[in-house]
């Protein structure tokens, strides 16, 4: 094919391990925290479905192009944007995209880790018996006593960025490709389980209509739809594209995109039907925000036969997910330091790992003592706490401007023979991605934007 880059970091083993190690990435918290946190606060059913059309639409074009570009630049995201660049006779400024995407990494894992702390306190408090007959109440004041208390917290954090940190030195191949095999399906298991469970609650056809039926959404609404959907994808920022630079040239690049996105919208629809039927049934709040899958989950686990065991699994399984995602938000600029500076996988680890874990520290303290402190962010008219800003510009500003720009770059910078070459796909495949990626996705994209700040 198209050029003889090899890797210095190694290949997959196949491409089945490819696609299990990209779903490891897009199924996280994003999954299971953020998709029905955020369902809940813009009103259900129309921001499902904005949400789904940008997966289809944007999500898995974008995709495309990323694992293309990866696997076509055999390097991390700063160094292959620089290559590509280069081999197409582009402005080498392309390299900021690079960048861009590696800053974008680096403040997701800083908050990422702090809230897949709080799922690893909940997998000893559900062990414990804790919430064993809870009550609603009883679930919310367990979770706020948690959150007020940032020692905890800061522990947890601090736990979860060793073990993040853990794996990504010894490189992605040997621990992560092994647990995600064995992970996965199980996770897809305890959930479903929870999903009968919400079944059996009386409140499962209100869970649904809540999902599903439309109703008002405003242009900020859309904003968060579309972001969650690069969010969700882990897209926008070079983990895919790492990722696919890892991968061998004869697999298709399609297919692997399809059954990715896929999986990951199955997970976050479950998670959705386990948690909304449990919500009504117990008279809780959608819209409780970040805190949802905490308060609610708990009340399942207190009432149901096994519960506790199926409690433990499933936020060990919530962990291990967390962890496959964390991984590939560092691995970028692991990746880049290796490659330019010299440094050793370990070192390299270690040093991004510290500073993030350092930024994380503003995301534990937003829960408690900085509470009140907050920041207002322009053309949103709303106040913030630390964590919320981050989370605002990294999902719906940092990500999606990501991605159009990969998109342009892939579309329109890169020539046609070399996207042709690498996608090596049947031709009206071809055809409909290059339609996507040149004009649906960098239009949609910018009218949302455009949307959100009200300038349409
Ligand atoms: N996709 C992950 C989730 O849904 O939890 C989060 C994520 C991972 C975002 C990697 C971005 C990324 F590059």
């Amino acid at each position: 094919m198209g050029n003889n880059r090899t890797s210095i970091h190694g290949q997959w083993t196949s491409r089945t391990v490819f696609i299990l190690a990209a779903t490891g990435s897009a199924v996280g918290l994003g999954n299971i925290w953020k998709f029905p946190y955020i369902t809940g606060e813009n009103g259900g059913g129309t921001f499902v479905l904005v949400y789904l059309l940008c997966i289809a639409l944007i999500g898995i074009p974008i995709m495309m192009a990323e694992i293309m570009i990866g696997r076509r630049g055999k390097q991390s995201p700063i160094n292959t944007m620089a290559a590509l660049a280069k081999e197409e006779r582009r402005n080498p400024s392309w390299v900021w995209l690079g960048w861009m995407g590696v800053a974008a990494g680096f403040l997701i894992l800083s908050y990422y880790s702090v809230i897949a702390g709080w799922a690893m306190s909940y997998v000893f408090r559900t062990a414990g018996g804790m919430f064993l007959g809870v009550t609603a109440d009883g679930a919310n004041s367990i979770f706020t006593e948690l959150v007020s208390d940032p020692e905890r917290l800061l522990a947890w954090h601090t736990i979860f960025m060793v073990i993040t940190i853990m794996v990504v030195a010894r490189g992605v191949k040997d621990g992560i490709e092994k647990a995600v095999t064995l992970l996965m399906p199980l996770l897809f298991g305890f959930l479903l389980l929870i999903v009968i469970y919400a079944m059996s609650t009386g409140y499962f056809m209100d869970g649904i209509r809540f999902l599903f039926t439309p109703g008002p959404i405003d242009g900020k609404g859309i904003l968060i739809a579309m972001g969650h959907a690069f969010f969700t994808l882990s897209l926008g920022m070079g983990a895919i594209m790492v990722y696919g630079s890892y991968l061998s040239d004869q697999h298709s690049i399609a297919q692997a995109a399809i059954l990715i996105a896929l999986a990951d919208t199955v997970v976050a629809l479950l998670a959705g039907m386990a948690i909304f039927p449990i919500v009504f049934a117990n008279g809780l709040e959608p819209g409780a925000g970040p805190g949802l899958i905490f308060q609610t989950l708990p009340i399942a686990f207190g009432h149901m036969d096994g519960g506790t065991l199926i409690g433990v699994m499933f936020f060990v399984l919530l962990v291990f997910a967390a962890w496959t995602s964390a991984i590939s938000l560092i691995e970028p600029a692991v990746a880049y330091m290796v490659e330019n500076k010299g440094y050793s996988r370990i070192y390299a680890s270690i040093s991004i790992g510290f500073f993030t874990w350092f930024v994380g520290l503003g995301t534990v303290f937003s829960f408690n003592i900085w509470k009140d402190k907050t920041l207002t962010i322009p053309f949103l008219f709303e106040k913030l706490t630390f964590f919320d800003t981050l989370d605002y510009l990294t999902a719906n500003i940092m990500l999606p401007l990501g991605g159009l720009f990969i998109a342009i770059f892939a579309a329109w910078v890169m020539r046609e023979q070399s996207t042709r070459e690498e996608l090596a796909t049947f031709p009206i495949i071809y055809k409909l991605w290059r339609v996507l990626v040149r004009y649906i996705t960098p239009l949609a994209v910018m009218v949302v934007f455009l949307k959100a700040v009200g300038a349409i």
